[in-house]
């Protein structure tokens, strides 16, 4: 065991399988006390089980670590309050979250139905909200902390996966308003986008570039869980890892601006911006073009994350 983590409270979703599972581990053997959660859904986010949260519980024990599992629905609110209730409850504060549950419902904007928008968004956006809500109240009295959400490359857009995509980019958002509000009580937020081997990569339809295992994810998550991470400031930040890459995202910002000389009409905006602001070309529209053509060619698309 290490203690990169030792004293520290950590609660995880969705760790009973795949991402959230290697983290609840690593984290346990760094020093944490765990709080393992899973609901127990298949990736559809269909049919809870329960006992998947415990046998992660049981994993962590015969290892000489502790562990304590909570079931709930995260998507609610008193799944995300109890889940650092039972923080508080078992090992006194709660010093890390982390929010890895997350579901697919995979169809075309189009044809897609409420039932398949809702679910998802509430399951990894409002996933994120209730526990943040609830763990925050905590650390701004404790005076520190550590949110992590999970977010995907996905959020540049995706072409069957809109309900997906627009949580992910929805949970930056929440991790840098996050990082902003919490900033004065020592608290810090930051977001995790994997591409890691798990049932959910499974199902992707293409061959990823740049993958890997859902330990090298953990292994990051430790680091931002981690003294370390607080003392070099990482804050309101994005991260990619692939096995054995790790990216940081740019700050969205102004790329370039044109002002009016009096009142814009639409005419004089038709004159002026493509040649002054233009367009920033969207690198996701090229690849989904390339990915078209190899699959109109039989063969199977490449993508990177
Ligand atoms: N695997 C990848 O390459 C990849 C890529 C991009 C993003 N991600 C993100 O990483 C996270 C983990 O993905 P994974 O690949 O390990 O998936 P996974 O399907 O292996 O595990 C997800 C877990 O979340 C649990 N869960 C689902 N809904 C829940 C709820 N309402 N409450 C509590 N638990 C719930 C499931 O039961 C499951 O055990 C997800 O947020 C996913 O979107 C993964």
């Amino acid at each position: 065991m290490g203690n990169f983590l030792a004293g520290k409270v950590v609660a995880v979703t969705g760790a009973g399988r795949g991402i959230g599972r290697a983290v609840a581990l690593a984290a346990a053997a760094e020093g944490a006390r765990v709080v393992v959660n899973d609901y127990g859904v298949g990736v559809d986010g269909a049919a809870p089980v329960s006992g998947i949260a415990e046998a992660v519980v049981k994993e962590i024990e015969a290892a000489g670590g502790e562990a304590v599992a909570v079931a709930d629905d995260i998507s609610t609110m008193a799944g995300g309050q109890r889940l650092v209730d039972v923080a508080v409850a078992s090992y006194g504060r709660v010093d890390g979250v982390v929010c890895v549950a997350g579901i697919l419902r995979e169809r075309m904007l189009f044809n897609m139905t409420e039932e398949e928008w809702d679910p998802v968004v509430a399951t990894h956006l409002k996933g994120t909200f209730t526990v943040f809500r609830a763990a925050s109240a905590v650390m701004r009295k404790q005076g520190a902390g550590t949110l992590i959400g999970f977010t995907s490359g996905n959020h540049q857009g995706s072409v069957s996966q809109a309900n997906y995509s627009a949580a992910k980019g929805g949970i930056i958002s929440l991790v840098r308003s996050a990082a902003l509000g919490l900033h004065r009580y020592g608290v810090t937020a930051n977001a995790v986008a994997p591409v890691a081997r798990t049932r959910m990569s499974a199902g992707v339809p293409m061959e990823l570039a740049e993958i890997g295992e859902p330990e090298d994810v953990a292994a990051l998550v430790v680091y931002l869980l981690s003294e370390r991470a607080r003392e070099a400031g990482v804050t309101g930040q994005v991260y990619t890892v692939a096995g054995p890459k790790i990216a940081v995202w740019a700050q969205p910002r102004e790329l370039r601006s044109v002002y009016a000389d009096g009142v814009w009409s639409p005419e004089r905006i038709a004159e002026v911006l493509p040649g002054s602001v233009g367009v920033d070309p969207m690198p996701m529209l090229a690849r989904v073009e390339e990915m078209r053509r190899a699959a109109a060619d039989g063969e199977r698309p490449n993508a990177a994350q």
